[in-house]
């Protein structure tokens, strides 16, 4: 598949959008399934990710119809109510996304009918006991390789209620629970050990069906009907995150991002990028289909670096590779702990940030929980051919720690990118100044 050079820039500079947030796609697209009639989701992700569950969804019955438009793309979903989806006579596919696998699973565990959902090869690695666990506790019978593996065959069942305390923190996991939880009797709750992104219970009160929270707890009364609705997706702040992080790799950069998604839940690395001296500024905040977005203005600062540990992690955990890339620039380095979650996604991103930095000429400390990334080497990096080993997030991290080293890298296979963004190269270019 295709490489991709990146050859070493002077500064960033200019306006960009990115595209629409990738977690809050799904949970439209999939609440928009269960709603009665037509819903209109402006600004859907073009991330094939997202794909992956629009196809999943039209195998199951649901009526998809895409299309351009000023926002992006827009995608109309008509669905048939609660118990509206037909079975799929194929296994379902959900590729490269676990959001797709975990939250659908959750939703598939409370039909009248049986599913099977499979994934590419590095999801059928990714650890589905944690949807398997608490979904077989309300009642459903959901059978993977070794227990944990995918492809899941789920016997969908009649569901009751539970109250699940979330062994990790993980939003997907807590968002497969309450949607199953739309199936079942009387009120579900989940208990998370930290706040993680909170998309599904927004969306769920979109679509007519208020969920409450008490401290940790979330709880969602099942059976009630969903109401078709027209929504529009802010931009997604975890992939502009490479664009700010490269503001803080190039001295003089400035960049403008417009429209980004700013929910509390997902800013924490707006927070620590502040805290650690970069200059942010969040311009305009407005309301989107109940989420936050706005625009935000980043530029040059040093940046001491420092610690990320504790709960802090799973709010930060998409933008973890992006801040230890940063690591080299920064005065004091960064040190991630805490972060055995990182190891368990689309590849080990412990493993893979290590071995890559290293071969730019970073000092990296690789911990069975985390890494330390050596400050101040920004200096001593070189140009290196980096193997992101399929992994979006891998690809874009290192393109950016790239851009301020001493001579080109090359990425392979850079083509992994349309995972969550598909025109994270051409973004880049524009914005780039050599
Ligand atoms: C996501 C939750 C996170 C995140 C993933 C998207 C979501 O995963 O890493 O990219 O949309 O709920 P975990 O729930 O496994 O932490």
């Amino acid at each position: 598949m295709s490489k991709r050079t990146i050859a070493p820039a002077r500064k960033i500079s200019g306006v960009v959008e990115v595209p629409g947030d990738k977690s809050i796609s799904h949970r439209y697209a999939l609440l928009a399934a269960l709603a009665r009639g037509r819903s209109e989701i402006a600004g859907y992700a073009a991330a094939a990710d997202c794909q992956s569950t629009l196809g999943c969804l039209e195998r199951l019955g649901v009526g998809i119809e895409r299309s351009g438009g000023a926002n992006g793309a827009s995608v109309a979903v008509t669905g048939a109510g609660l118990d509206g989806l037909r079975r799929s006579r194929r296994a379902l596919d959900a590729q490269n996304s676990g959001t797709t696998m975990r939250l659908l699973t959750g939703i598939l565990a409370g039909q009248s009918f049986d599913s099977t959902i499979t994934g590419d090869a590095s999801l059928r690695k990714r650890p589905m006991r944690r949807v398997i666990e608490p979904l077989t506790q309300m009642g459903a019978r959901i059978a993977g390789r070794d227990g944990n593996f995918a492809p899941l065959e789920i016997h969908g069942s009649k569901l009751q209620a539970i109250h699940y305390t979330l062994p990790v923190a993980s939003a997907q996991v807590k968002s497969a629970v309450l949607l199953a939880g739309l199936f079942a009797e009387g009120e579900t709750a989940v208990e998370e050990p930290v706040c993680t992104r909170d998309h599904t219970e927004v969306a769920l009160g979109e679509f007519g069906v208020a969920t409450r929270r008490t401290g940790r707890t979330v709880f969602v009364t099942g059976r009630k009907p969903l109401e078709a609705r027209r929504l529009t997706v802010p931009g997604d702040l975890s992939s502009a995150a490479f664009f700010l992080a490269a503001t803080f790799v190039l001295p003089d950069s400035d960049l403008l991002v417009h429209s980004v998604g700013l929910n509390p839940t997902r800013t924490a690395v707006l927070d620590v990028l502040s805290g650690r001296g970069a200059k942010v500024k969040i311009v305009s905040v407005h309301g989107e289909s109940g989420e936050l977005a706005g625009d935000v203005a980043v530029q040059y600062s040093p940046l001491t670096g420092g610690v990320l540990s504790g709960a802090i992690v799973a709010q930060l955990i998409d933008e973890l590779p992006m801040l230890a890339a940063l690591g080299p620039y920064t005065q004091d380095g960064v040190e991630i702990r805490d972060a055995s979650e990182l190891r368990l996604k689309e590849s080990d991103r412990v493993a893979v940030l290590a071995e890559n930095l290293r071969r730019m000429g970073a000092h990296v400390e690789e911990r069975p929980d985390g890494l330390r990334v050596e400050g101040r080497s920004a200096g001593q990096l070189r140009g290196a051919e980096i193997d992101p080993v399929g992994d979006h997030r891998m690809a874009m991290a290192c393109a950016i720690a790239a851009l301020g080293a001493s001579s080109a890298s090359t990425i392979r296979n850079a083509g992994c990118v349309a995972i969550s963004y598909p025109d994270f190269f051409s973004l880049l270019d524009r914005i780039v100044e050599r």
